[in-house]
């Protein structure tokens, strides 16, 4: 049995309520026995079914336990409402190449005021015109190719900026803690490409770390909404409204800054056309404040956590595995040499450097559980799937999936240059998610986290205590993080490389 997190007493007595609830309506109204050809179900407790596996330490080490015991196409049973898992390479496949369309929604909102997953967000707007009004905003003016290679010299400067930081510290002996660092420079380098500089970072970073911190919460208010919604209790509403307002806040007055100082400050792409857009009676989709604000907010949420874990991770592989740190030295100082910082535009020259970081993301993908909902009735892997279904994708046990990957659980970054052989008709490779909902910000993820790990392996070399970094998962979040953060001390191995200051 997974390991179960009951110390949250509320939870305990929720479920017991929930029960109660429910065994009065059992007696009333049994549930339809599998009524749509639905997937297997493994066996469950009587009334919650299967809820008691989202109250696990590691949701997504749970679904994994379970699939592999009963298969990698299940549904589980929430009280009386299904949830389609998908567990396997195979059946991803068959979903977003086939049912792409049918799937492209990310399900039901947990709490509609909400800044980040709620009502006026992107994330989990319905597929329809304002999602696609906003995807092509955000890709013309921030985050698709072109708008990037535009930014690159923003880019650039904060990862100076980065290095510079970390010197500092080497020079004084300090260690530092890689995912902080990390999460710093992502923010700052979403604050100055989306609202034109580094807008009060550390308020920002604060946010984007309690929203992190609230994935689980966020999660099973989204999972448990139609149970919860029947008893009219909201169990973390209270919580999750005090971090949005607080958050919401911030970004109000970050928004009238720049309205009242455009002059002072350069514009950027994203928000001048945001704002444009909310003026404009007449815009093609109309946007009020509460969609920038969210916008902003899950802009943030989404990059900051992701990309900053992702760092922390991929370098604590690198630490514990000195060969695989030699190798990225060797191509680093003979595509970079030794007298110039890493830049994104070297990252195509360094396909190493990107398989590390891809099986870091395969191994530890910080989105571990991709939800969708089906939009129309389909047929997946000879299965039935109405409409209004809810799924979830577990892309971490897909991205460990035996029959897809050679030792899955070993961190082998060669099998992304092409020594693995390609499997036919899988989908193996999911920490972006896929498809029409899949991330909008991979191309910047991979960018911001090739440069600042080409960067820390290219500069320093990494002093730890003990001899190995511990890489055991925190438990309890949605979002993979080291349970110690990463804490490890720079020593300079080449001399500055940015002789003037900033
Ligand atoms: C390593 C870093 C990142 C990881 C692992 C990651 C992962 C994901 C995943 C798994 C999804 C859901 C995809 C699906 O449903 O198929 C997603 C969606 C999204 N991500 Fe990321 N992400 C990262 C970085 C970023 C960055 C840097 C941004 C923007 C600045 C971003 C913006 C978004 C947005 C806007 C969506 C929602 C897309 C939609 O609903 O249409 N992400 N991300």
């Amino acid at each position: 049995m997974a390991s179960v997190d009951f110390g949250n007493c509320f939870i305990l007595t929720l479920l017991c309520l929930l029960s109660t609830f429910f065994l009065f309506l059992f007696f009333f109204k049994k549930p339809k026995k599998n009524a749509f050809n639905l997937p297997p179900s493994p066996p469950s407790l009587p009334i919650i079914g299967h809820v008691h596996h989202l109250f696990s330490s590691s949701i997504h080490k749970s679904f994994k336990k379970i699939s592999s015991k009963y298969g990698p196409f299940l549904h589980l049973r929430i009280f009386n409402v299904p949830i389609v898992l998908v567990s396997s390479a195979s059946v991803a496949y068959e979903i977003f190449k086939d049912h792409d369309m049918s799937v492209s929604s990310h399900g039901a909102i947990g709490l509609d005021e909400c800044l980040v997953f709620g009502s006026y967000g992107f994330i989990n707007a319905p597929y329809g015109d304002y999602w696609k009004f906003m995807k092509k905003l955000i890709t013309t003016t921030m985050l698709g190719p072109q708008a990037l290679e535009r930014s690159r010299d923003v880019r650039a400067v904060e990862m100076e900026r980065f290095y510079r930081d970390l010197l500092d510290k080497a020079m004084k002996k300090q260690s530092v803690e890689i995912g902080g660092e990390a999460l710093r420079l992502v923010n700052s380098i979403l604050g100055k490409m989306s609202m034109g500089r580094s807008f009060q970072e550390e308020k920002v970073s604060e946010f984007s770390v309690k929203f992190a911190d609230l994935t689980k919460k966020l999660f099973l208010q989204q999972i448990l909404r139609k149970p919860l919604e029947k008893l009219g209790i909201s169990p973390f509403k209270k919580e999750i409204m005090k971090v949005s307002h607080g958050f919401e806040e911030l970004l109000e007055r970050i928004i009238v800054d720049y309205e009242e100082n455009v002059d002072e400050h350069q514009g950027t792409e994203i928000m001048d056309t945001l704002l444009a857009a909310y003026l404009d009676e007449n815009a093609e989709c109309k946007i009020t404040r509460m969609h920038i604000k969210a916008l902003l907010a899950e802009l943030f949420f989404g990059a900051g956590d992701t990309s900053s874990n992702t760092i922390q991770w991929a370098m604590a592989e690198i630490i514990n595995n000195p060969k695989i740190l030699e190798r990225l030295r060797e191509d680093i100082d003979s595509v970079v040499g030794r007298t110039r910082l890493v830049q994104e535009t070297d990252l195509p020259k360094l396909p190493y450097l990107q398989a590390v970081i891809k099986e870091s993301l395969r191994l530890h993908p910080p989105g571990s559980l991709i939800p969708r909902e089906c939009l129309k009735g389909c047929k997946i892997g000879g299965f039935y799937i109405p409409k209004g279904t809810s799924l979830v994708i577990n892309g971490y046990a897909v991205m460990r999936d035996a029959d897809s990957w050679t030792d899955p659980d070993e961190f082998k970054p060669e099998r992304f240059l092409g020594q693995e052989e390609k499997r036919e008709k899988v989908l193996n490779f999911l920490p972006f998610g896929a498809g029409r909902r899949g991330c909008l910000g991979s191309n910047l993820a991979y960018l911001a986290v090739g440069t600042s790990i080409g960067v820390m392996v290219q500069c320093f070399d990494w002093d730890i205590e003990g001899e190995k970094v511990n890489m055991n998962e925190a438990s309890g979040r949605i979002f993979l993080a080291l349970d110690h953060p990463l804490k490890c001390t720079p020593l300079p191995r080449i001399l500055n490389l940015l002789p003037t200051s900033l």
